[in-house]
């Protein structure tokens, strides 16, 4: 009897020395994780911000735009800037309104090499999946002889501007 009574309470011992190391070992690991959570949120304020993106907003001397009657692809932020034969100038993006793939001009507009959407010269869509016309981008004269193009803002389309 006494044999059995010293059994069960080493039993008892074991399992509460189990349990202990359990309850130890969540308390350690959830202290570990709210520390790498709190390295990780200072980290965030120390380091830079860095974003990859194409800025929205780009400058091009008014000696680099186009000569009248003529337009111009601007490749890296993916806008052509048109110029009718009066001077003014207007730019469409270039980036396709279904996925946002980059279209390239055709005679009758803008192709999109994806999925095959369409849009007139006024970048309209004329066949999809595209189902928006190209937004228009509003140009601004700012000094040192350089307009302002904002890609991240819509102007009605057919908006052309004074340069000079
Ligand atoms: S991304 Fe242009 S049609 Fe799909």
């Amino acid at each position: 009897m006494e044999d059995e009574l010293k059994k069960q309470k080493t039993e008892e011992a074991e399992t509460t020395s189990r349990r202990e190391f359990m309850v130890r070992s969540c308390g350690l690991g959830a202290a570990g994780l709210a520390g790498v959570a709190g390295l990780a949120g200072v980290a965030r304020f120390m380091l830079p911000t860095v974003t990859y993106l194409t800025p929205k907003k780009f400058l091009v001397k008014t000696s680099d735009l186009p000569t009248p009657g003529n337009e111009l692809v601007f490749p890296d932020q993916r806008v052509i800037v048109l110029r009718r034969d009066d001077g003014h100038v207007a730019a469409v993006s270039l980036i396709c309104t279904h996925l946002g793939c980059t279209v390239y001009r055709v005679a009758t507009g803008y192709q999109c090499p994806c999925h095959g959407s369409q849009y007139d010269n006024e970048a309209e869509v004329v066949a999809g999946p595209a189902t928006e016309g190209l937004p228009w981008l509003p140009v601004k004269v700012v000094p040192g002889g350089q307009v302002e193009i904002d890609s991240g803002t819509r102007v009605e389309k057919n908006t052309f501007y004074s340069v000079a």
